[in-house]
């Protein structure tokens, strides 16, 4: 949440460059922006406009998701300390800023926000008047509880200092030049070349170059690694949203995921199934459609005889007993979620042994890992996750196949290409349902994860109230929700009695009936979607694509704007 920027180079840039860099990680916040060029601070509201004037040799930017205080111009960052001469950006929180404000404020500091991050660059300010920039910035870490990315500037200096815990951080080289991003997507179309930050460390960036400190100040050498990250295409290109376009691209991602499993990926993949196979208890952590994907792979699992537990990373703590034989497996789109990586603290304390799933690579839960697969859906930038959802889905249906489970995953990308046939039947049924406030989705088994995850998705991108449920659970309350025309999406899997019985429960209560099934004598002509594939549990992944469209094409109809939906972002690195 909130992403950050900041160039040194050799020439001068413009701040258009640096806006165009901001604007690459607008999915990690997007309700204020600003930029400082060494000179002037400059601040607004709502979405990034790339505009610029004026060149500096080096510049730093920021794109907000508000947690202390409100959506003004005032709590956009930068923040500048009192003289004005210190700028800082940062992501994350400071959790004493309360405690260091009160002190600053004894000693004459008036703050012009209601933000914890302003106190950064007051305390340096303090801290720099008795100490060069080269003690105070390890002065600062110490003083600082509670986690940070943050980029700062001294005005007259062509220089970028940065310090990080807990909050992302990445410094890449191009072309002389340096860029320091909360995320490699602010730069990966530059270079594929980047060093990581570990936490507590400091970075002093120049036009000659950068140099990485410890928390004490001493030199440390951090080599620049290089990374995987294959974008499709960039932009939207024809597709309206990127939504639409991630969604289009599933047949090509899983496809790029299936190859690397039996190839580069081969090894790490038998690694994991080892560490499987020799750990007494399994445990995969994620959250939000990530934790869908898990409960689906859990599923999976479950066939070929194997007890796995899944749990929401935010509530691990209180429901995981982890010891010396417990497997951990995270799984994560972005990588850096904040509730996984505390769930991992937690495991790790306890002994456990840490595994993981991702797809940005070298991210902090994979730098966590002792051992990481990549799920190679390249960048996701619709804050509604779509495409990743359906390779991580992808990978753990190959893990639970390298386990005894009877799939044919191979023809999985020509069977979603197959389903994208349907899109215009798949749009009419979305239009009907963006008519109503309320959606129900029910599955039972195979598609009962699939059911959370479709709710999940028309919430994000439509705002419409959708509940995602276990069919047989219907009848044990939610029930009474159901009204004349309440539309309720039945997620049918082989001719399942049981959940065609819950179908008909709702039907008789008024409900409109919506049906996504693989049979292909079940349902009407309008209200059903026939899913072309088998019993083999690829009719789950299937679902979710069709569920992904009728989210799509509902927020559409309501004229949402579905990249980026109100009050969320794509990578979330607070509590
Ligand atoms: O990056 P992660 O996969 O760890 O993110 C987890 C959730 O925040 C994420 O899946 C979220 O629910 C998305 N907005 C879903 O579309």
């Amino acid at each position: 949440m909130c992403g950050i920027v900041g160039i040194v180079s050799e020439k001068a840039f413009s701040s258009r460059t640096l806006l165009e860099r901001l604007k690459r990680l607008e999915y990690r916040g997007y309700d204020s922006y600003g930029v400082f060029d060494g000179r002037e601070v400059r601040k607004r509201i709502g979405g990034i406009r790339v505009e610029g004037r004026g060149r500096s040799t080096a510049g730093i930017a920021h794109t907000r998701w508000a947690t202390h205080g409100g959506v003004s111009e005032r709590n956009a960052h930068p923040h500048l300390s009192c003289d004005g001469r210190i700028a800082i950006v940062h992501n994350g929180i400071i959790e004493n800023y309360e405690e260091i404000k009160k002190d600053l404020v004894r000693k004459g500091h008036s703050f012009a926000s209601e933000t914890d991050s302003e106190v950064i660059a007051h305390l340096l300010e303090d801290l720099l008047r008795r100490r060069s920039i080269e003690e105070a910035l390890p002065a600062l870490i110490r003083a600082l509880a509670g986690t940070f990315a943050v980029l700062i500037m001294i005005k007259g200096r062509d220089k970028i200092y940065a310090i990080k815990r807990d909050s992302p951080l990445v410094l890449g080289t191009a072309d002389g030049r340096t860029i320091l991003a909360s995320d490699i997507y602010a730069f990966s179309d530059w270079t594929n070349r980047a060093a990581f930050f570990d936490n507590d460390e400091i970075a002093v960036v120049g036009p000659d170059g950068h140099r990485f400190f410890d928390r004490n100040g001493k030199r440390i050498r951090k080599p620049l690694r290089t990374f995987r990250w294959e974008e499709e295409r960039t932009g939207k290109r024809r597709a309206k949203h990127y939504m639409l376009k991630e969604i289009l691209e599933e047949p090509s991602v899983v496809r790029r995921l299936l190859f690397s499993l039996g190839h580069d990926q081969k090894p790490a993949f038998h690694k994991l199934l080892r560490l499987i196979r020799r750990s007494r208890k399994v445990i995969f952590a994620s959250c939000g459609t990530s934790y869908h994907a898990t409960l689906l792979g859990a599923y999976y699992l479950h066939q070929v005889g194997m007890e796995v537990q899944t749990l929401i990373a935010s509530e691990f703590r209180h429901f995981a007993k982890v010891d010396r034989d417990t497997l951990i497996v995270a799984v994560s789109q972005s990588g850096e979620t904040m509730d996984v990586i505390d769930a991992l603290k937690y495991a790790q304390a306890n002994g456990g042994r840490i595994v993981s799933i991702v797809n940005v690579p070298h991210s902090t839960i994979q730098r966590m890992s002792e051992l990481s697969l990549n799920i190679l859906a390249g960048p996701e930038i619709c804050v509604a996750s779509t495409k990743a959802f359906v390779n991580q889905a992808a990978l753990l249906l190959k893990l639970a196949q390298a386990f005894g489970f009877k799939v044919n995953c191979d023809n999985l990308p020509d069977r979603i290409q197959t389903l994208f046939k349907a899109r215009a039947k798949i749009k009419a049924i979305a239009e009907r349902i963006a008519r109503s406030k309320d959606a129900y989705i029910i599955g039972r088994g195979l598609t009962y994860p699939i059911a959370r995850e479709i709710a999940l998705k028309i919430k994000e991108t439509s705002y419409i109230h959708a509940e995602g449920m276990m069919g047989g659970e219907l009848k044990h309350g939610t029930i009474a929700l159901i009204e004349s025309g309440t539309p309720v999406v039945s997620l049918i899997n082989n001719n399942d009695a049981d959940i065609i019985s819950n179908t008909k429960e709702v039907e008789a209560r008024g409900a409109k009936i919506f049906i996504l099934t693989n049979h292909p004598t079940l349902g009407g002509s309008e209200d059903t979607v026939h899913i072309k594939t088998g019993n083999d549990g690829k009719f789950g992944i299937l679902a979710a694509v069709a569920g992904q469209l009728i989210a799509y094409y509902a927020a559409d109809a309501l004229g949402r704007p579905i990249d980026k939906p109100r009050n969320l972002a794509k990578s979330v690195t607070v509590k």
